[in-house]
């Protein structure tokens, strides 16, 4: 009797010793099957992750090219990671899954081999239907707060199982939690809310993470399961069912504490660098290119009505001769505008909001240095432009309410809108669109891993009515929607597409901009790689035409998920244009993603550098403000030290982290595929080495955007 030899792998999983009957059958293409075959329970009790077994079949079938799989009774979810099938000749057949078994259900798998739609079978193309109508049962669109492009319409509590973080993420990120920054150290704060006494008290924050890393070696408040259930319960988390979980929490807690340690110790360096030069205008004018909101500035040509700086005012800070005029002509003259910030209301009536305009200068030194800042869209007498020869106060408060405006574009804008809500369309689109044999649904799978979970988990504890946002930064509630609104309205598809976004931007030749030199060479390697997997199974640009999944999906894309938004592709017309929408994807989630997050802690940590909010007005009258006045400006201690902790926490990355280009889950199992992985990753390995040799040289390493830095989703 012939037989098949069958190997299922999965993940370790809680309470496998309690999971269902399942079954498995293998089907040919003429829907002829094998016996429906009881895998031994036994094996879910061994806590192993992969099992083997022999299916007999009486009757001669042909090549295998689905499995069913079937889960009983409805206790436990099981993942069921991919399936190998022998054949009685001894050729193997790979089934990517990847997906729970939730309730009572089943899942056909597909043979690895990528197919478009139109190239599949008949009986094929209604069961990839049948397959995405159940999928957009799962996935519905919805509005979670209006101005906001859609997103997943579930609570954190609801997610679909497949979009939830896997159990070693779980843990990760509740060790990572921020209230363990501020158990840790940052408590003593808590519930303060007067001012700092001056601008060398607010070190007081680092003194606590200064030897904060020393404390967590010494640290044993997670060498017991009792004491990881009891601190669970002092910090108000989420108990995890089972022992188990706070057991693994236990093992992980050496990786968690050496972490700790090195970060803070890092901390040191990098911040106290911030320390020490922030109120430099060179370091100020430094973070508008490789600061955590590099998308800023712009060069300027031409003054905008609204911003009268004068010839008067500026001449001492322009190379000796020069007028503002011959230097605006010679394309040194940069700006960051903060218009998108007019009408956001504040958040509250003890924060201040307003939309600041900057010019910066490209000096002598090849360095941006601020030359001019007006806190207002609306010039006047009531809105001075403040200038570097103005008194220290004056200039250092002007530059802060600047940086505390970006703190809130950045937030909100650039990081929450532009990588993470934006990633989450696209995963959305993907599930409701793409069947899972979709090449593009294998492509993108592992740049959307856990962004719908993070997002879930953003709009409860972030962004939420009572999130950490509202307590920390300047817009909350309505202002959020405000702003989001302001940001649709003025955005393009094109402006998504990294090296158009510089040339816009006219940033093209401005030196030490690292952001754009390493942007650009991921972009590269992105584009490069997505054309070669793209050509294996599109030959012509038709094909790209009359693929109904893939319009499908860039159409869910512009006309849901973004609101309709008349900026974004509803259709794809060529290879080319296929390729670049897929490498906006890509390069979204990975790179974009973790240029304006991971910088967070290193720019953020010292709270004058980029204040979270403004608790005073904008001065409207030059001489007129003291340091008391700055203080009472600036968050106060409560405020300061959850800052600090959230950004701690939003800067951690996974102790198992997939970085750009780490594929460990094969969704692809053709040979062309494997093969322009490798050169991805070794293209993505010069990238590094570049960036390594290049940061050798420098006093302030840029090191955000090296590859082996680089998540390959946004999922934190
Ligand atoms: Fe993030």
């Amino acid at each position: 009797m012939p037989t098949f030899k069958v190997t299922v792998y999965t993940v370790r999983q809680i309470n496998l010793e309690k999971m269902d009957d399942i079954y498995l059958t293998l089907l040919d293409s003429e829907k002829q099957s094998s016996e429906r075959t009881l895998v031994d329970r036994s094996w879910f009790s061994s806590f192993k992750t992969e099992f083997s077994l022999d299916i007999h079949v009486e009757k001669n079938i042909g090549n295998i090219v689905q499995v069913k799989l079937e889960k009983h009774k409805h206790n436990h979810p099981w993942f069921c990671e991919h399936i190998k099938v022998q054949t009685p000749s001894g050729d193997c057949f790979e089934f990517p899954c990847y997906w729970w078994l939730v309730d009572e259900n089943e899942v056909m798998i597909r043979e690895g081999t990528a197919r478009l739609p139109q190239d599949d079978t008949k009986s094929f193309q209604e069961q990839r239907k049948d397959e995405l109508e159940s999928r957009r049962k799962i996935f519905r669109w919805k509005e979670w707060s209006p101005g906001f492009p859609m997103s997943i319409d579930a609570d954190l509590n609801d997610l679909p199982k497949e979009v939830q973080f896997d159990l070693e993420k779980e843990i990760d990120w509740y060790c990572n939690f921020m209230k363990v920054g501020v158990y840790l150290g940052l408590k003593k704060f808590e519930g303060l809310v007067e001012s700092w006494k001056d601008i060398k008290d607010i070190r007081q924050l680092f003194e606590v993470l200064g030897t904060l890393g020393h404390k967590v070696l010494g640290l044993d408040d997670f060498s017991s399961v009792t004491n990881v259930c009891s601190l669970s319960r002092e910090l108000d988390l989420v108990p995890f069912s089972g022992n188990h979980v706070y057991k693994m929490i236990v093992c992980q807690f050496s990786n968690f504490k050496q972490k700790l340690y090195i970060q803070t110790q890092l901390l040191q360096e990098t911040s106290n660098d911030v320390m020490e030069n922030w109120n430099q205008d060179y370091m100020f004018g430094y973070q508008f290119l490789n600061g955590c909101n590099p998308v800023m500035i712009r060069k300027c040509m031409q003054l905008p009505d609204k911003f009268p700086v004068t010839q008067e005012m500026v001449k001492r800070f322009l190379k000796t001769g020069h007028t503002l005029q011959q230097e605006l002509q010679a394309g040194n003259i940069y700006i960051a505008d903060y218009e998108i910030l007019k009408g956001v209301p504040a958040s509250s009536s003890q924060r201040y909001l307003t939309a600041p305009i900057c010019l910066l200068y490209k000096n002598d030194l090849n360095q941006i240095v601020p030359i001019a800042i007006q806190l207002s869209q609306t010039p006047g007498e009531t809105s001075p432009i403040f200038l570097p020869s103005d008194n220290g106060l004056d200039w250092m408060l002007a530059k802060m309410w600047v940086k505390s405006s970006d703190f809130n574009v950045h937030q909100l804008v650039t990081h929450l809108l532009k990588t993470h809500l934006f990633s989450e369309v696209f995963e959305m689109a993907m599930y409701r669109q793409l069947s899972a044999v979709h090449p593009v649904y294998k492509l993108l799978m592992p740049h959307v891993r856990f962004t719908i979970a993070i997002n879930a988990e953003a709009r409860v504890k972030l962004i939420g009515k009572d999130g950490i946002f509202s307590k920390v930064a300047s817009i909350s509630g309505d202002g959020m929607g405000t702003l989001m609104k302001n940001a649709m309205e003025t955005l393009t598809y094109k402006s998504l597409c990294f090296p158009e976004d510089i040339k816009a931007r006219g940033m093209e030749d401005v030196p030490k901009y690292y952001y754009r030199d390493d942007g650009k060479m991921i972009w590269e390697a992105i584009h490069c790689f997505v054309s070669d997997v793209v050509k294996i199974y599109y030959d012509s640009d038709e094909k790209v035409q009359k693929d109904e999944e893939i319009q499908g999906f860039v159409n869910d894309v512009a006309c849901s998920g973004m609101n309709n938004s008349a900026n974004f592709p509803k259709s794809l017309e060529s290879r080319e244009q296929l390729v670049e929408y897929l490498t906006v994807v890509i390069f979204t989630a990975s790179a974009q993603h973790a240029a304006v997050n991971f910088g967070q802690f290193d720019w953020y940590a010292w709270i004058p550098n980029s204040p979270s909010t403004m608790r005073k007005p904008p001065p409207q009258k030059k001489d007129q403000v003291d340091m008391k006045y700055i203080m009472d400006s600036l968050p106060d201690r409560d405020c300061s030290s959850m800052a600090l902790a959230t950004v701690w926490a939003l800067t951690q990355t996974e102790h198992t982290e997939r970085f750009l280009g780490m594929y460990p889950d094969m969704y692809f199992t053709e040979q062309p595929v494997k093969e322009a992985i490798k050169t991805f990753c070794h293209r993505l390995e010069e990238v590094t080495n570049i960036i390594k040799i290049r940061n050798g040289g420098l006093t302030l390493a840029y090191c955000y955007l090296s590859p082996d830095k680089i998540p390959n989703s946004v999922a934190i």
